[in-house]
C-alpha cells in the first residue's frame, strides 16, 4: 500500500511539473492522509528527489534523480508479465542471489529484480561483474518455461536477440552479438548475459536470467583490466541514456521473443541471432572437454550450438565451452 501511495505521487508530481499540487489535491486524489503524503515527501526528498513546497501552493517537482525504482519504470512498462512482479534495492550483493531465493520462494515468471548497485556480481565463469551505483543496468528476471533441460541455452540466445534489438532502438549503436551472449559495441562489450538454472527430473523448474549493461558508465570508472574490452552505451554514444527507458524497451522485447520462442520454436530466433552475429567467418577457439578447438564461426546449429569449421570438419559447440 505504502508503495502504491509513493508510486502515485511520483507520478502525480512528474504530471504536474509545471505548478505546483496542494498536499490537500494529492490526499485526495490518492485517497490517503496529508500526513502520508507528507511522509513521502520527505522519503523522496532523502532518496534525492527535489522537491520545492511552498506555503498555499503546495508541492511541485524541481529535480527528479536517476533511479529504476518501480515509480519512475512503471510509465514507461507496456508488458503483459515481465517486470509486473518488482523487487527494488539500492544496493544489493548480487540480484542473481535476491532472484534465486525469490524462485524458491514462489515468485511469478516474469518477476523481476534490480538494484543501483551490486557488491559481489557475478560474470559467467566464476568471473566477477563490476556493477558501481546508478550507471548501469543489473537486472535478472525469473522465467518458468516448461522446456526439457538441454533447451536451456537457447534462452540465452533468445535473450541475446531481445536485448540487442532493444539496445539498438534505443539508442541506434551498431549492437553486435558475440556468441553465446555478450553484447558488443564498435568491438567491446556493453552486456553480458548470465543464464542459471533449476532443473528437476529433466525438466526446467526455473532460469533465472540475469542481465548486466553498462549504460553510463564513464572511462574513469572502468577498473584497468576491463579498459580494453569492455565500454558503455555512453562512452560510444557520446550521450548519457535514460535506464528506466532501457530497462522497459529490453523487458518489452524480451516478453515478444520469449513468447515467440515458446510457440513458433528456435528458427525465427536462430535467424536474427545469425543476422546480429559480428563473430561469423572469424576465426575462434572454444574450449571443450576434449581440447581447444580453433576453427570458423560457421552460424548456429538448429538445437543453437555454434558450429565450428575445423580441421576435424565442422563441429557444433555448446554455449559453456566458449570464453
Ligand atoms: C558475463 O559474464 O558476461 C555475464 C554478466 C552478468 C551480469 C549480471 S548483472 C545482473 C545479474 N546479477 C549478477 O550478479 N550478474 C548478472
Amino acid at each position: 500500500m505504502g508503495n502504491s501511495i509513493r508510486e502515485g505521487l511520483v507520478q502525480l508530481l512528474i504530471r504536474h511539473r509545471e505548478n505546483f499540487l496542494s498536499g490537500e489535491e494529492i490526499s485526495q486524489r490518492l485517497e490517503c492522509s496529508r500526513t502520508a503524503v507528507w511522509k513521502h515527501i520527505e522519503e523522496l526528498r532523502k532518496e534525492g528527489y527535489q522537491i520545492e513546497a511552498r506555503p498555499k501552493s503546495g508541492y511541485r517537482l524541481v529535480y527528479r534523480p536517476d533511479r529504476v525504482a518501480p515509480e519512475e519504470l512503471q510509465p514507461h512498462l507496456s508488458t503483459r508479465s515481465f517486470g509486473q512482479h518488482f523487487r527494488y534495492r539500492a544496493q544489493v550483493t548480487s540480484t542473481q542471489a535476491l532472484a534465486h531465493e525469490w524462485a524458491r520462494e514462489g515468485a511469478p515468471e516474469g518477476a523481476v529484480v534490480i538494484a543501483e548497485e551490486q557488491t559481489e556480481g557475478r560474470g559467467r565463469m566464476g568471473r566477477s561483474w563490476h556493477s558501481p551505483p546508478r550507471s548501469g543496468i543489473w537486472m535478472s528476471l525469473i522465467l518458468r518455461p516448461s522446456l526439457p533441460l538441454p533447451l536451456a541455452p537457447q534462452l540465452t540466445l533468445v535473450a541475446s536477440v531481445a536485448l540487442s534489438r532493444a539496445l539498438k532502438s534505443e539508442t541506434g549503436l551498431p549492437v553486435s552479438i558475440k556468441w553465446p551472449n555478450d553484447l558488443l559495441v564498435h568491438g567491446k562489450k556493453v552486456c553480458g548475459i548470465l543464464t542459471e538454472l533449476r532443473g528437476e527430473q529433466d525438466q526446467i523448474q526455473y532460469i533465472v536470467l540475469g542481465m548486466g549493461i553498462n549504460v553510463n558508465v564513464t572511462e574513469e570508472f572502468f577498473p584497468k583490466e576491463l579498459k580494453e574490452k569492455a565500454t558503455s552505451l555512453a562512452i560510444e554514444g557520446k550521450q548519457t541514456y535514460s535506464r528506466p527507458q532501457l530497462i522497459c524497451s529490453m523487458l518489452k522485447e524480451l516478453e515478444t521473443w520469449y513468447n515467440g520462442y515458446l510457440t513458433h520454436g528456435f528458427e525465427p530466433i536462430r535467424i536474427l541471432w545469425e543476422e546480429s552475429a559480428g563473430m561469423l567467418g572469424k576465426m575462434i577457439t572454444a574450449r571443450t572437454p576434449s581440447g581447444e578447438k580453433r576453427g570458423i564461426a560457421k552460424g548456429l546449429d538448429a538445437t543453437g550450438a555454434l558450429l565450428l569449421e575445423t580441421e576435424e570438419g565442422i563441429l557444433p559447440v555448446f554455449s559453456s565451452y566458449i570464453d
